[in-house]
């Protein structure tokens, strides 16, 4: 195919002669005009096609989406924690059952570190000075307690809610020794009362 440079170059032809002729190329050129607006109606049918075809696609699968159920694995409520022998005396702390398990002599309690405000993770305070402490369970001396980090709700050592927005205690868990092996058994489904004791 001519260059336009050759087709300028043309022998024999006026200068009036040549533009003539390439205007006549360029008309004749746009010719070819329907065609491309053609290819473009069908490139954007196309698209369309496909914009369609995709969305009918993701309605399908959020359908078959549906159908499967949500299945929450949640753990045990119920578990074990160790021999008694394996704890010493205080408090301990099981992080991922967000759970405080104290030892004192012979007996053991479960207290949950879930603020009863909106369920932020209380933090166990060492008292630097025991402190006498009056609630409505007891009277006794306490060496820490609980603060929460949210909205600063405070709970004696023995759980009672003292300040803060917290509504009530600190819940207390049901523990028990397993006749298997000798471990001691959370019940976190079963909620005690504070004076609860398990005593191996
Ligand atoms: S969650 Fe503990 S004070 Fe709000």
């Amino acid at each position: 195919m001519k260059s336009w440079f050759d087709r300028f170059k043309s022998k024999g032809e006026s200068e009036q002669a040549k533009l003539e002729r390439i205007k006549a190329e360029i008309l004749a050129g746009d010719a070819d005009a329907p065609a491309r607006k053609t290819s473009r109606r069908s490139f954007l049918a196309r698209l369309g096609v496909g914009a369609t075809l995709v969305g009918l696609a993701g309605q399908a699968l959020a359908y078959l989406r549906a159908l499967k159920p949500n299945v929450l694995y949640e753990e045990p409520q119920k578990f074990k924690v160790g021999t008694p022998d394996q704890f010493g005396e205080g408090g301990k702390f099981l992080e991922e059952r967000r759970l405080f398990v104290f030892k004192e002599r012979s007996t053991f309690y479960a207290v949950s570190a879930a603020c009863t405000h909106l369920g932020c993770t209380v933090k166990m305070q060492k008292l630097n000075q025991p402190k006498k402490v009056k609630t409505r369970q007891r009277e006794f001396e306490e060496q820490y307690e609980f603060h929460c980090p949210c909205h600063g709700s405070k709970y004696y050592g023995d759980g009672t809610n003292y300040a803060g927005p917290a509504p009530r205690p600190l819940d207390y868990f049901k523990l028990e020794v397993s006749p298997d092996d000798g471990q001691i058994i959370v019940d976190m489904a079963q909620v005690v009362d504070q004076n609860f004791r398990l005593t191996v």
